[in-house]
């Protein structure tokens, strides 16, 4: 299996809800464990944006989502925001892997801070302090000063900033196309398969000479 096994999901409350449901189905399907972090706000926006409704509680988003994807029992484990007992909260039981994503301006500039009031802060401090990888999916139009200082401020600490912002050379026809894009770039960091997008060169032959 080429990627990480378990993977941190953290969703909050910026747009762009569809790519963390495409990314959730997506690992479900290459069998990895995904662990389940999700925003109040988050919650609010997927209610805004998609048709899938929530369960609020943890244990029945579990169930929810477990069957919503068609995972296996077990593979989606979703914590409350001030689970401090789950695997996630320490680097000894933390997965190797965390996506932020969407990743709200908000969550952005704690993680940047270090703050840690809430289980997806202290998932990606976790994550930065043991040199794992942090995969930041930030969405907002346009970005001020400080959501750019804080996206440097991370990359330099060694996570990875994957704007939500899809390109069209692959001439998309569908907002899944669309959504595909960004996920597609979010497993190819991952090293996990996917088959949404070819990596660019892939079908080129030939060349001038
Ligand atoms: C419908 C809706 C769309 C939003 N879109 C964005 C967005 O694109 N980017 C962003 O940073 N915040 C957005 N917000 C605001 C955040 O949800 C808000 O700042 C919240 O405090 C973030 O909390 P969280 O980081 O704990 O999820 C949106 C809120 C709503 C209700």
């Amino acid at each position: 299996m080429s990627g990480p096994e378990r993977i941190t999901l953290a969703v909050t409350g910026a747009s762009g809800m569809q790519y963390a449901l495409r990314l959730l189905d997506c690992l479900v399907r290459e069998d990895r464990e995904v662990h389940f972090l999700i925003s109040k706000a988050a919650q609010l926006v997927m209610a805004t944006e998609t048709d899938v409704s929530l369960p609020p509680k943890p244990q029945a988003m579990q169930t929810f989502l477990t069957e919503y994807t068609g995972a296996a029992a077990g593979q989606i484990r979703v914590y409350g925001k001030e689970d401090w007992m789950s695997p996630v909260a320490s680097g000894s039981g933390a997965p190797a892997a965390m996506v932020v994503v969407p990743c709200s301006t908000g969550t952005l500039s704690a993680i940047a801070t270090g703050a840690c009031n809430n289980l997806v802060e202290r998932a990606a401090d976790v994550t930065l302090k043991e040199r794992r990888q942090l995969i930041l999916v930030p969405r907002e139009a346009p970005y001020s000063s400080i959501h750019l200082e804080n996206m440097l401020k991370l990359s330099n600490m060694g996570a990875v900033i994957l704007p939500a912002s899809p390109g069209f050379y692959h001439q998309p026809q569908t907002i899944d196309d669309l959504v595909d894009f960004v996920v597609a770039r979010i497993l190819n960091l991952l090293n996990i398969p996917q088959d949404m997008l070819p990596r660019w060169g892939e079908h080129h032959v030939g060349g001038d000479e």
